[in-house]
């Protein structure tokens, strides 16, 4: 096995006990009955190093990928059983990563260690979806205020996890692909409210508040608004064109 194979299992968590203990390989007693996509040498401990990895990545449970014959008993896992779905799904991503740090990634990026893992993607999540992407999906389905309460139930989950990235640009990427269309002025305003409050000195935050406004004919809360951005950024560029155009 060459160096470069080995980074690239390990990214794919493939080997991360061995290489931390040097850990022999399967020994009879361990026996793994059904293996398709890991090496048939791989230890049992390995495997569950492994395991416990994607655990980890996923933010989920054993029973996530395994099917648990007694619910809640974690004793009851039959890990052999390829009942669930999810170990399906899990066996494919585990194939994608190691196609790509075995080839096409390695050369996009000129580097020959260069390698993805599960987490690379996933975050801890299930779906990983970014945060904009999950908020507006929601705000276009259900409307403005079941957006801002997905954007609150993921940031009371997730805050500081790196899950999900909370900084102003999510919610302003959000905002502003919803007031691109006019049905969707309402859901824009909710959002972007949502982001003045949880960002208030963020200038851009207020400015495209203030847009929204001034769509929707309200010219004295277009106002305030404009000026809440002028107070952080007197510079503020688009804040003094729509100053100007609401002085008139
Ligand atoms: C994201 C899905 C996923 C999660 C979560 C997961 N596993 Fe697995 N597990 C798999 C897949 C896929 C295989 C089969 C690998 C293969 O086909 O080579 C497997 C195989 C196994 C096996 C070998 C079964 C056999 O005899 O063939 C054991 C043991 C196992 N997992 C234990 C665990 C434990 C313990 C946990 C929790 C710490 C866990 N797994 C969490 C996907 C998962
Ligand atoms: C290149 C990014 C990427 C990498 C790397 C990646 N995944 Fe995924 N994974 C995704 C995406 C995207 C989805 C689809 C989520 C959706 O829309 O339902 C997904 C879905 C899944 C699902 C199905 C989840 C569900 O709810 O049905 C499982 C299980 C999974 N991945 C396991 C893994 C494991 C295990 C690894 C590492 C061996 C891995 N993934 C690596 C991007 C990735």
């Amino acid at each position: 096995m060459t160096i470069g194979t080995l980074t690239r299992m390990v990214a794919a968590g493939a080997l991360a006990g061995s290489l931390l203990s040097g850990i022999p390989a399967a020994r009879a007693e361990d026996e793994l009955k059904n293996l398709k996509v890991f090496p048939q040498t791989i230890s049992k401990r390995e495997l569950v190093e492994t395991m416990k990895e994607w655990n980890q990545a996923l933010g989920v449970r054993c029973d996530f990928c395994h099917e648990q014959k007694v619910p809640g008993d974690s004793q009851s896992i039959d890990f052999a059983s390829d009942k669930l779905g999810h170990k399906a799904a899990a066996r494919r991503m585990f194939t994608m990563v190691q196609e790509l740090n075995a080839g096409p990634l390695p050369r996009a990026a000129g580097e020959e260690d260069a390698a993805v893992s599960c987490v690379t993607c996933h975050r801890g999540l299930k779906n990983p979806a970014t945060l904009d992407r999950v908020v507006l999906v929601v705000a276009r389905e259900q409307g403005g205020d079941a957006g801002v309460k997905k954007y609150r139930e993921l940031r009371d989950r997730y805050y500081g996890s790196g899950s999900y990235d909370f900084g102003p640009r999510s919610l302003q990427t959000v905002t502003e692909t919803l007031a691109a269309d006019p049905t969707g002025l309402d859901a824009a305003l909710a959002i972007g409210r949502l982001n003045v409050e949880m960002n208030p000195s963020f200038a851009d935050g207020h400015v495209v508040v203030a847009q929204i406004l001034e769509m929707k004919q309200d010219k004295a809360g277009a106002l305030a608004a404009v000026n809440e951005a002028l107070k952080l950024e007197p510079a503020h560029r688009q804040a003094l064109r729509l100053k100007q155009k609401l002085d008139q």
